[in-house]
């Protein structure tokens, strides 16, 4: 049995497949493997462990005709024809549950980071465009007892949320496909429709998956909707909110800011309008990127390939 890893994972879950005898490859250059070095990779294997933004579509997965399993490196899994797997008889796996406090803590520290224009303010004194202490300009806003807005209370829409309660006494209100209980009763979460989500938040993180009925969402429509006030964080997909939308609503104060993880396309383009404005806080997708949230996925990634190899039914397979 033959595994080929699309990128770096985290030494344990190497390790684990190795203590399973497992053989595998591994693409080591500095950029992500295109969609024909992918297949030409991918031709003879039966595991894959997907890592990065690799378009996992019906010609990549017919062109692999030994596959039996595809290991994401993601909770994520809007990369992956998930029928068209089904169709085939490949078993998709993703690593839910271990990223969700350090997504949430990227959540969080973007949010804070643009309540304080932070990044903005450092890049200031590198540019040595810091001259003297005032005490007017470039306010910041606070959070506490201000009202957090969650779109998609899963496992890490409720991390955040309890951060942001604990921290800032912050309300909470949701929205999503259905009523969360746990959330509802630990933190006061209140579920309300898309439009009072939009017109009562003063924070409101995007934390659902990319799917045809979340793609664009976040338009001018929507932000029109939103408090001038109102700071939009978004660590799921870049393709959730317009950025031309989202970069005319910073500019002409329908919002006051806005803290992304992610971005369409990634990477961004170095001169990105949003990377110069005051109120913005950009990462380059490093939600999950922690020592110990990393060493998590990768053992759930060797775990899903050693049961797919076997035929088993993945611990944590996208169903
Ligand atoms: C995830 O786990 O989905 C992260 O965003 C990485 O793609």
């Amino acid at each position: 049995m033959k595994v080929f890893i699309s990128g770096n994972i985290a030494s344990i879950g190497l390790k684990q497949l190795e203590e399973n005898n497992i053989s595998f490859t591994q693409w080591n250059e500095d950029r992500q493997i295109t969609a024909e070095e992918l297949i030409e990779a991918c031709k003879d294997v039966d595991g894959l462990v997907s890592v990065g933004p690799n378009k996992l579509n019906a010609e990549f997965l017919n062109a692999c005709k030994h596959l039996k399993v595809i290991a994401l490196h993601s909770v994520g899994f809007d990369q992956v024809d998930v029928g068209e797997a089904k169709k085939l008889g490949i078993k998709i796996g993703n690593t839910p549950g271990v990223l969700s406090a350090a997504t949430a803590d990227t959540a969080f520290l973007l949010m804070l980071a643009v309540s304080r224009k932070a990044f903005y303010l450092h890049k200031k004194i590198i540019s040595g465009d810091w001259k003297n202490y005032e005490p007017t300009p470039e306010l910041g806003i606070e959070l506490n007892d201000k009202t957090l807005g969650v779109f998609g209370m899963g496992k890490i829409g409720s991390e955040l949320a309890k951060k942001c309660v604990a921290a800032y006494g912050m309300k909470v209100i949701y929205h999503n496909r259905s009523r969360n209980e746990e959330a509802e009763k630990e933190l006061e979460a209140k579920y309300v429709s898309f439009e009072e989500l939009l017109a009562e938040s003063d924070v409101l993180s995007v934390h659902t998956a990319l799917t045809s009925e979340t793609e664009g969402k976040f338009s001018a429509a929507v932000f029109k909707q939103m408090k001038p006030t109102a700071i939009f964080v978004n660590t799921a997909r870049g393709a959730i909110h317009n950025e031309a939308d989202l970069i005319e609503a910073l500019k002409d104060g329908t919002i006051w800011g806005a803290g992304l993880d992610v971005t369409n396309p990634e990477p961004m383009d170095k001169d990105n309008p949003l990377l110069s404005m005051e109120n913005v806080a950009v990462l380059p997708h490093i939600g999950s990127a922690t020592v110990e949230t990393r060493a998590a996925m990768a053992e759930l990634i060797a775990e899903n390939i050693v049961a797919g190899l076997k035929g088993d039914k993945l611990p944590h397979e996208v169903e």
